[in-house]
């Protein structure tokens, strides 16, 4: 069998996270600067299946595999979705880019990765089709983060801009005016389980007040759709602050987040908000040639372990 390869983005969520987890409206992007990236290939006759996971300097075998191990559980699936009884005797090895638990995707870019390669390594170069991608990962993004949204293993496994509503057929729409985003992260992992889990606590306690948070969060994601659809950036920068604002009532933000966000105000940003589980990270600000390298640098002098910019709306698929 020929060796097979796919990548897949990482995402950031622009507007709608946590929220969205309760039925509102969300808006993601994929960020193609960091992706995960997989590889199949054939090994000895009887060798089983082995992964060797790059970033985690580690080599083990499917069959030695905790029962919970991501990397199994991706593979697994795409056996049974394909009627496969035995794995190949293949080495899968996975590198990626994205920062785990920083709020980017890394886990649903990894299964991305993973189902394509390997699902087109067993059907002569032919991958999955993404609906079919989309479905395997988020059933094991369900075994990883308690009750996703979906929105992560969407964005990712469709590699466009979404418009996401929990239930409903996703959407994307055209950005007529692109405009940037410093992504700047604060070095703190903080899985996204733990969030949502803490998040959900909170609901159960003070329902009426939580709800009130989501129903404005999900207006915000409403009216940044319209905006954006409209090319106009200048209203997206208020958007995003006061997202971050009923982020941080939410409880999800942290005093290094809040740090960024106030660095890359002061740095001339329209408007900066977590982005993704919150409590670590990252922060994402809107910028513009002007005050861009402004921005990255207060970003940096504030704590910022690393900044990158990304574009969004050059290329979306309408
Ligand atoms: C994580 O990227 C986004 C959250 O809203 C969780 C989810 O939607 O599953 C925090």
């Amino acid at each position: 069998m020929k060796p097979t390869f796919a990548t897949a983005p990482g995402k950031v969520i622009l507007f709608g996270e946590h929220a969205v987890v309760y039925g509102r409206p969300a808006i993601a992007v994929p960020v193609t600067q960091v992706r995960a990236l997989a590889r199949v290939e054939p090994a000895a006759r009887g060798a089983g299946l082995t992964f060797v996971a790059v970033n985690l300097e580690r080599r083990y075998a499917l069959a030695e595999a905790r029962r919970d191990d991501p990397l199994a559980e991706i593979v697994r699936r795409v056996l049974v979705h394909l009627k496969r009884t035995r794995a190949p005797d293949a080495v899968v090895t996975l590198d990626s880019s994205i920062p785990i638990a920083g709020g980017m995707g890394s886990g649903a870019a990894c299964s991305t990765a993973i189902a394509r390669a390997l699902s087109a390594y067993l059907n002569r170069g032919r991958p999955l089709d993404d609906d079919t991608i989309n479905d395997l990962v988020y059933q094991v993004e369900k075994l990883h983060h308690g009750t996703p949204s979906g929105i992560d293993n969407t964005v990712i496994a469709y590699n466009r801009l979404v418009y996401f509503k929990r239930g409903e057929l996703i959407q994307t729409f055209n950005v007529p005016a692109p405009f940037q985003l410093a992504v700047a992260d604060t070095g703190i992992r903080s899985p996204t389980k733990i969030a949502v889990g803490d998040v959900r606590k909170a609901w159960e306690a003070e329902p009426a007040r939580y709800e009130r948070l989501f129903d404005s969060i999900g207006t915000l994601a409403h009216d940044a759709r319209l905006a954006l659809e409209e090319g106009a950036v200048d209203k997206l920068g208020w958007l995003m602050h006061t997202n971050h604002v009923l982020l941080r009532q939410i409880g999800v933000s942290c005093p290094e987040l809040d740090a960024l966000a106030e660095a890359a105000e002061a740095a001339g940003s329209a408007g900066a908000k977590l982005s993704g589980g919150g409590r670590g990270g990252n922060l994402i600000a809107l910028v513009n040639a002007a005050n861009v390298d402004l921005v990255k640098e207060a970003l940096l002098r504030a704590g910022a372990k690393s900044v990158m910019v990304t574009m969004v709306g050059e290329g979306e698929r309408g």
